[in-house]
């Protein structure tokens, strides 16, 4: 439980709050590059509260400036893509991707107010398929040696969905390793051969028990939560006999993603980046650890369940999420379908907008949450202070920070721990970039 007053410190992001001012001393997910595919590489953004533009010119670079043309404030989004910028179409006022002005035409001869204008622009990154944005003050920090950011091209993955309410709530689902045993339980275990692509649906690391009937029928996790330079590492065990444990690790990367198992051989990273104080875009990167991605089938599951332009859940507020009760006594917790995603949309979303924490009861399972707030707040009071955050990363620093590990399997006989560094190191020495051991960084 949280009081009114923290609960709004953690939470809210626009005009420049607190949490808002916190997220943006890292490099945040802006937009897919498959957005910028096609004949006009134009796209509108709301990021942090922030209207953008994000374009790529005529040479192919990308570009992040204000949406309002410093002019007249008419809107960028629908400029022209021509001459080596983006032309306003009120007056033809024309910006490249650093903000300066190039052109304006309907000033006298000579005129020297181009000199004098410039359109606010911010450093953009394209890494794995996603265009990372830094919103902040000063010199934007290095990215961090994540196997999703190091991994070759094929063998990432990114997509995108919104979210209609705060991003702090959507966040805290990534860190709940119990809710898995109830959200996302099946009556019955699906084909773990056409499970490719699908969170929960695969056998166990090391073993041929599907993950989906771990999950229904150890529903108390034993939760171990641990501090990392990085963030958390949750460890989550599910005790079968005497002699088998089902050990799952999942992270959070501070300050707003979670690091997590799909399966055997592949991870999510997920951001969950404010739009405003009430919606988010969760931005994943999945990592195959073994062959390359199947992009195409990836994709396809995907676009199966969000609308495009803006990435809407198909299931969402207005059709009850697909709700049907008699689904619910027979084959879901939920009964709305067996798309984890959709799972996850309801429970975020049906907090509320912004959840209100001053009425909420945590419980021993929610010990990684409770952890990450503590880490929060202090890391925003650390910003107030005017102190760097925690990974807010320097280019040495950024390169003593490996993996994580993340992964899901079942210890047969040999303790918890050893079992998933094992595991990790496992995975690690087939996969086809630089395989140090994210343990040594510690
Ligand atoms: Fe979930």
């Amino acid at each position: 439980m949280l009081s009114e007053e923290h609960n709004r410190l953690l939470t809210r992001v626009e005009n420049n709050a607190p949490a808002g001012k916190l997220l943006k001393n890292y490099w945040q997910p802006a937009a897919l590059l498959d957005e910028l595919e096609g004949p006009r590489p134009v796209k509108a953004l709301r990021l942090l509260g922030l209207d953008l533009v994000l374009f790529r010119d005529e040479q192919g670079r990308l570009g992040l400036i204000d949406r309002d043309c410093p002019h007249r404030n008419a809107d960028l989004a629908f400029g022209r893509l021509e001459d080596g910028g983006i032309r306003c179409p009120f007056h033809g006022w024309l910006f490249d991707v650093n903000g300066k002005c190039l052109d304006t035409p309907a000033e006298p001869a000579g005129s020297p107010l181009c000199q004098n204008v410039r359109q606010r622009s911010y450093p953009v990154e394209a890494r794995s398929g996603i265009v990372f944005a830094f919103l902040g003050e000063g010199e934007p920090p290095a990215f961090p040696e994540f196997d999703c950011f190091i991994a070759p091209d094929s063998h990432t993955f990114a997509f995108k969905g919104l979210v209609e309410c705060n991003w702090l709530q959507a966040l805290e689902v990534g860190m709940d390793p119990a809710h898995a045993s109830y959200l996302h339980r099946y009556a019955e275990d699906a084909d773990p051969d056409a499970g490719y692509g699908k969170p929960f649906r695969g056998v166990s690391a090391n073993s041929n028990l599907p993950i989906t009937k771990v999950l229904r029928e150890y529903g108390r996790p034993r939760i171990d939560v641990e501090q990392t330079e990085y963030g958390l590492r949750i460890v989550a065990l599910r005790e079968i006999d005497q002699t088998l444990t089902h050990v799952r690790v999942t992270n959070i990367a501070f300050p707003n993603a979670f690091i997590i198992p799909l399966s055997e051989d592949m991870t999510i990273s997920q951001w969950h980046v404010p739009v405003d104080d009430v919606n988010n875009y969760w931005f994943a990167i999945f990592t195959s650890f073994k062959g390359p991605v199947d992009k195409q089938s990836m994709r396809a599951q995907r676009l199966a369940q969000y609308d495009l332009p803006d990435y809407r859940s198909k299931r969402n507020r207005e059709n009850n999420y697909g709700y049907d009760a008699d689904e619910q006594k027979r084959a879901t917790y939920t009964g709305m379908g067996h798309d984890v995603n959709a799972h996850d949309q309801w429970a975020i979303e049906s907090q509320g907008r912004i959840q209100d924490r001053t009425r909420e009861h945590l419980g021993q399972s929610d010990k990684a949450i409770s952890a990450y707030r503590r880490i929060l707040r202090a890391e925003i009071e650390k910003c107030q202070a005017g102190q760097a955050p925690m990974m807010a990363l320097s280019a040495e620093q950024a390169a003593t920070h490996r993996g994580p590990v993340a992964v899901d399997g079942l210890a047969r006989n040999v303790e918890p721990e050893a079992f998933w560094k094992n595991l990790d190191a496992e995975r690690r020495a087939v996969a086809p970039w630089p395989s140090r051991s994210p343990m040594a960084a510690e």
